[in-house]
């Protein structure tokens, strides 16, 4: 069956991007993580950022749930993080492949960078919920980024 929405997600999928992993502590006390290239910083004072998640996403419930969550752009040697967390009920992180800070939320080892985050407005937007939020703690690494553009997997330039 073809796809009603290829043509816009082609058309979407020319706006290259990093990737990020955003994780939440769920109901249980444990991590919930999905693959996203829908963050984008908003304001420097405050510190604001933004992602986007899909109502119908496996995530959403413990994501509407949570007060925070934490964001780690992904090096390009982490592609195979990215795919992990893009899958349906990814297998958890073992605990020495994370960070905790002040929110709980696991930040991704190896990143290029990693904020965490205090939820602060949602704004239902068509099929996809923003989740607006504060940062309360972030780090950079020199590296390159994995990118994402025309639905694939690319590496981008080296920065210090
Ligand atoms: C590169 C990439 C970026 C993605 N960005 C988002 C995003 O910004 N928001 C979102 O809700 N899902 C995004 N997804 C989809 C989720 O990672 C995941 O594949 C989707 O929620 C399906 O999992 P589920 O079956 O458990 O719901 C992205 C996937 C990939 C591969």
């Amino acid at each position: 069956m073809t796809d009603p929405f290829r043509p816009l997600k082609d058309a979407f999928g020319r706006f290259a991007t990093g990737v990020c992993v955003a994780a939440c502590v769920n109901q249980r006390g444990e991590a919930t993580a999905i693959t996203i290239n829908s963050f984008t910083s908003v304001s420097l004072e405050p510190p604001l950022v933004l992602w986007c998640i899909e109502n119908r996403a496996s995530a959403f419930d413990d994501f509407s749930r949570a007060h925070s969550y934490s964001v780690s752009i992904l090096k390009q040697d982490q592609q195979h993080v990215a795919e992990r967390f893009a899958r349906h009920n990814p297998p958890p992180l073992a605990r020495n492949d994370f960070d905790v800070w002040k929110t709980g939320a696991p930040i991704i080892k190896g990143r290029l960078a990693g904020f965490d985050c205090e939820i602060v407005d949602r704004h239902q937007s068509g099929d996809h919920v923003i989740l607006v939020a504060r940062v309360v703690q972030f780090d950079s690494y020199p590296g390159a980024p994995l990118l994402y553009f025309a639905s694939g997997y690319a590496n981008g330039p080296h920065t210090d």
